[in-house]
């Protein structure tokens, strides 16, 4: 194969500042290694040109507003540094931050990122390639994404690994061994990976039961597998870090546009200094009360752990807690010009009209004891 060092170029990055992680809080000067990929205009041999634009276009695009966890980045590190051979599993209830974190861990780092989604009749050859109909009725091979990762030395990732049913996922026993493996499908060629080759992969449950009952398509897997993993759980991010992805989200909105909202919304909310109303909330204060409906709800909802018969089968995960944030603000004109309430019409959108009846109260119930507004805003 082609000569990547030229291509896949190792340069090495201080961990907080790749990360925006408190130097106060890890050392500056530890580092982590990753990749620069020259732009395929700077090379001359066409070859080269062909590697370095493909393999650019697989490192995931960086999401500016990604708030690193110091305690995932630790852990992924780790693994990164000392688990060649083990597959590292990120698991935890939907939306956490399980796919991204590995996403943007890869974006930040220029490393090209190889990536199934798992579901009940996942086939192999989704992870290890198939022929596909050519021109003039050729029919060429085309590598899957395991595959690609292994033959390049970089990692891969299978998404809702769990979907998978579980007498479908005996493929990648030898994968997952770290062994030279046979690509399914392709009389016998066989693949050794080469070195900086990883499979991660995601799941909602633990591979081995489903305490929230939540989701029901997950399947049991067997234990052959379970000992080739190191598992990571990842859960909803801190009060902190949710704080920060979410002044992110909302600094593209004026302290003017927030106010005349608060205005027109009629907010109300208790703060350390007493109830607060309308303009006389700060920014800082609004996301407080996002965060405290955040709480409310994932605290009543089944992938909050709650096990009660009433227990909600939504709940309120950080993508969708972004994107709340964000729709309420951008509809800021909604309480003067249709009467109704922007944060009820957001969550209606991304969260409630896609819940049970009886879920669908409770969550707008959060939101009204919360910021002391109902779905119509009283004139
Ligand atoms: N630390 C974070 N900083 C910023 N945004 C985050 C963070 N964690 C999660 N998000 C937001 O939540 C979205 C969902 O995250 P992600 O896709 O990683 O969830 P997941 O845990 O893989 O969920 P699922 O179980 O549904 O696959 C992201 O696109 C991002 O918008
Ligand atoms: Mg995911």
């Amino acid at each position: 194969m082609f000569d990547l060092s030229a291509i896949l170029v190792q340069v090495s990055y201080s961990l907080c500042e790749v990360f925006g992680l408190d130097p106060n809080e890890v050392d500056p000067s530890i580092t982590v290694d990753g990749f620069e990929i020259p732009d395929p205009s700077t090379l001359t041999d066409p070859v080269a040109q062909q590697y370095a634009a493909f393999l650019r276009a697989a490192v995931p695009p960086i999401d500016p507003y990604y708030q690193f966890r110091k305690d995932l980045v630790r852990d992924i590190r780790y693994w990164w540094l000392t688990g060649e051979g083990d597959v590292l599993l990120l698991w935890g209830p939907t939306g956490s931050g399980k796919t991204s974190v590995f996403e943007q861990w890869c974006a930040r780092l220029g490393i090209p990122l190889f990536m199934a989604k798992g579901h009940r009749r996942f086939e192999p050859m989704e992870a290890f390639g198939q022929f596909v109909g050519g021109e003039n009725g050729t029919t060429p091979w085309v590598d899957g994404p395991v595959t690609l990762a292994a033959r390049y030395g970089l990692p891969c990732i299978i998404n809702e690994y769990d979907r998978i049913a579980a007498d479908r996922t005996i493929v990648f026993n030898d994968v997952f061994e770290g062994r030279s493996f046979p690509i399914p499908g392709k009389s016998g060629e066989v693949v050794t990976p080469q070195p900086g080759f990883r499979v991660a992969i995601t799941a909602n449950t633990n591979l081995v039961e489903d305490l929230s009952g939540n989701y029901g398509t997950a399947n049991t897997h067997d234990i052959s597998i379970l000992e080739r993993i190191v598992a990571l759980h990842v859960g909803y991010p801190s009060d902190d870090t949710e704080a920060k992805l979410l002044e992110k989200e909302l600094e593209q909105f004026s302290d003017d546009l927030l106010s005349y909202w608060f205005d027109q919304e009629g907010i109300k909310i208790s703060t350390p200094q007493g109830m607060k109303e309308g303009s006389a909330i700060n920014r800082g204060e609004f996301i407080q009360g996002l965060l405290e409906v955040a709480k409310k709800i994932r605290a009543q909802s089944k992938d909050g752990g709650n096990t009660s018969d009433s227990a909600l089968e939504r709940t309120m995960s950080t993508r969708i807690l972004r994107k709340w944030a964000r729709h309420s603000v951008a509809q800021a004109s909604a309480p003067e010009k249709l009467g109704l309430s922007a944060l009820h019409l957001a969550l209606k959108k991304y969260l409630s009209s896609l819940s049970t009846e009886s879920t669908r109260i409770a969550l707008h119930q959060a939101v009204e004891n919360v910021f002391g507004v109902g779905e119509v805003v009283k004139p």
